[in-house]
């Protein structure tokens, strides 16, 4: 099992929980120090690799280690993403505009693309991690919003073309969940970070902000439990919110 992003909120949570599960997880992030710490997990059952994953040699790097260390992948969990600026389009650059794609699609895609043929022997599982952002349109979140929404796209597709051999891909899109990611985006509301929660939570009908561990289970099922008869799908994880 190959998790990217592994150092972050919901990468370090899914990882933990696959862990539990007896699962065999290469933990990937940008600094494998920090992703260590992050994780805390030391036995034969978890390996670190740091990795860009917007990078096609180090991708590759991440399939062959994790075919050497662990004889096969099984799943591949797709959730490292950079949130880039909170800026409406006229201030937000080219440059990164180009690097929240860069890393959310083609980093997506260049996954799927290097661990597709072993999945397929292994009759595997591939779990994308989009957002509402890919199923609705944020205000000052252009780079962002049309990543996961190309994450959906590429889910569906990617599905359709590894249907026939038994691997099933789909989509989580989590809403409001409490990691540096949300905070980060939060300083865009530009209020102190006790009314951007409030505020944030307000818009979500069960009431509360998401917890790291709720995506978690739902990666875990989709990457573990699920029939394969559920693929393409893109589910959302968000309190309700996208219901409204
Ligand atoms: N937190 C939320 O509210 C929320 C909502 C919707 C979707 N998401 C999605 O969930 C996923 C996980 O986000 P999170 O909230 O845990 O964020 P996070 O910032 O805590 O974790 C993201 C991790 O990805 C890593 N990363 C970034 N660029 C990378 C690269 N080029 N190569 C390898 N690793 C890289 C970061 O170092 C970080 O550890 C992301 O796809 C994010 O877009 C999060």
């Amino acid at each position: 099992m190959i998790v990217t992003g592994a150092g972050g909120g919901l990468g370090a949570a899914t990882t933990r929980q696959l862990h539990e599960r007896g699962v065999n997880v290469l933990a990937v992030d940008l600094d494998v120090g920090t992703l260590e710490a992050a994780i805390g997990l030391h036995d034969e059952r978890i390996a670190y690799l740091s990795a860009d994953v917007s990078n096609a040699a180090e991708v590759e790097r991440i399939a062959t280690t994790t075919v050497q260390r662990f004889g096969r992948i099984d799943a591949l969990f797709n959730n490292a993403a950079t949130h880039g600026p909170a800026a409406a389009i006229e201030d937000y650059s080219e440059e990164e505009f180009r690097r929240v794609l860069d890393v959310n699609v083609i980093g997506v895609w260049l996954l799927m693309k290097a661990t597709l043929a072993e999945l397929a022997r292994q009759k595997g599982r591939i779990v994308n991690v989009s957002s509402i952002a890919g199923l609705i349109g944020w205000k000052n979140l252009s780079g962002y919003t049309a990543a996961k929404h190309a994450v959906v796209g590429l889910t569906r597709a990617i599905a359709i073309e590894a249907a026939s051999q038994d691997v099933a891909v789909n989509a989580l899109c989590p809403g409001s969940m409490d990691t540096p990611m949300l905070w980060e985006g939060a300083k865009g509301l530009g209020v102190d970070m006790q009314t951007a929660g409030d505020m944030i939570a307000s818009a979500i009908p069960r009431g509360t902000i998401g917890t790291p561990e709720e995506v978690a289970q739902a990666a875990t099922w989709l990457l573990l439990d699920a029939p394969s008869f559920i693929t393409g799908a893109a589910i959302p994880v968000d309190g309700g919110q996208t219901a409204t």
